[in-house]
């Protein structure tokens, strides 16, 4: 494999054990430049916590993470220095801070100047201030955001602050974004925003692996669909080769166990996704697997 064509982001044999519960088990996925990968799977399955384990805020119990190809020690921070963003199925924004203020901070990882230092609050601010300034505007023009600038981030709209959160894990320059549910709780215009920001981000030369529960999203977006089904991955495949695969549909409706709760939209193509096809009907359908947090939900 030459240099171009390794992987950006590579999990090899991932695990992660809470007591007696096996949340993810050898998981192996590899994510190549320019890529977009999915992840589905249903409530529980484990996608968050092997986000976690990729962004390095668990330690894994066993496996390897690698980001363009070197080792990744098990911390956030290290992880960020080597390439990789992402962002929270629940949202985490400093509220009060304006929408600019929170993309500067995005930003302080990469300069590796103090948290606070990013927006001017620390002694050597004057020296990167203005640069990550320009940045973080050039950012929210990117997604689309620009005239929230000024504004405390608890302001926005929903659809808005998730991009923001988009926007401020660009700022730290990554190689590979992983973003967890970007579109819960959209509203359809919302969905097709974040979709093309899913597809700018790849033009500007970012790999994504995206977790999201709307099929009609995943399938119209991603080259490359990794299935997780209680911790352990079934199969990876095109759009086509994962909706054509019994096993998925039976693993969201099939059982009586998963037929009794709320679960997610259907994939695309079966009976009940064509019932909920306009858009992101889904959502208010299902509610995208937004639990109440529960205590080290994501670290
Ligand atoms: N910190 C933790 N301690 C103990 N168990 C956990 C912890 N985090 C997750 N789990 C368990 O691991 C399993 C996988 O949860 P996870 O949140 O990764 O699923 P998910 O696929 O992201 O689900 P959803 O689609 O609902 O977001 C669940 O059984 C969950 O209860
Ligand atoms: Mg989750």
């Amino acid at each position: 494999m030459t240099a171009a064509t390794a992987p950006v982001l590579e999990a090899r044999g991932v695990t992660m054990r809470f007591g007696g519960l096996t949340a993810v088990e050898n998981v192996d996925l590899t994510v190549g430049p320019g890529e977009i990968v999915g992840l589905i799977g249903p409530n529980g399955a484990g996608k968050t916590t092997f986000f976690n384990c990729l962004s390095g805020l668990y330690r894994p119990s066993s496996g390897q993470v690698l980001v363009g190809g070197v080792p990744l020690p098990p911390r956030p921070h290290a992880a960020a220095r080597a390439g990789l963003a992402r962002t929270f199925q629940n949202i985490r924004l400093f509220p009060n801070m304006t929408v600019t203020e929170n993309v500067m901070v995005g930003n302080h990882i990469r300069t590796r100047q103090g948290l606070f230092s990013a927006i001017g609050y620390g002694p050597r601010y004057r020296h990167t201030e203005k640069a990550t300034r320009t940045l973080a505007r050039e950012l929210l023009d990117f997604a689309g955001i620009h005239q929230h600038a000024e504004s405390p981030a608890r302001s926005l709209p929903y659809g808005d602050q998730r991009r923001l959160e988009v926007a401020r894990a660009l700022a730290s320059d990554p190689s590979v974004l992983l973003l967890d549910e970007p579109t819960a709780g959209m509203n359809p215009a919302e969905t097709r925003q974040m979709r093309d920001l899913v597809l700018a981000i790849r033009d500007r030369g970012v790999s994504v692996l995206v977790i999201e529960h709307d099929m009609r999203f995943v399938f119209g977006l991603c080259d490359c669909v990794v299935v997780l089904i209680n911790g352990r991955k079934l199969l990876q495949g095109n759009a086509e080769q994962v909706q054509a695969d019994e096993r998925v549909i039976e693993a969201y409706l099939g059982t009586p166990a998963s037929a009794d709760r709320e679960g997610p939209a259907a994939p695309a193509g079966s009976a009940e996704a064509e019932n909920t096809a306009d858009a992101d009907d889904a959502d208010t359908a299902h509610p995208h697997g937004n639990p109440a947090p529960t205590a080290g939900e994501e670290g």
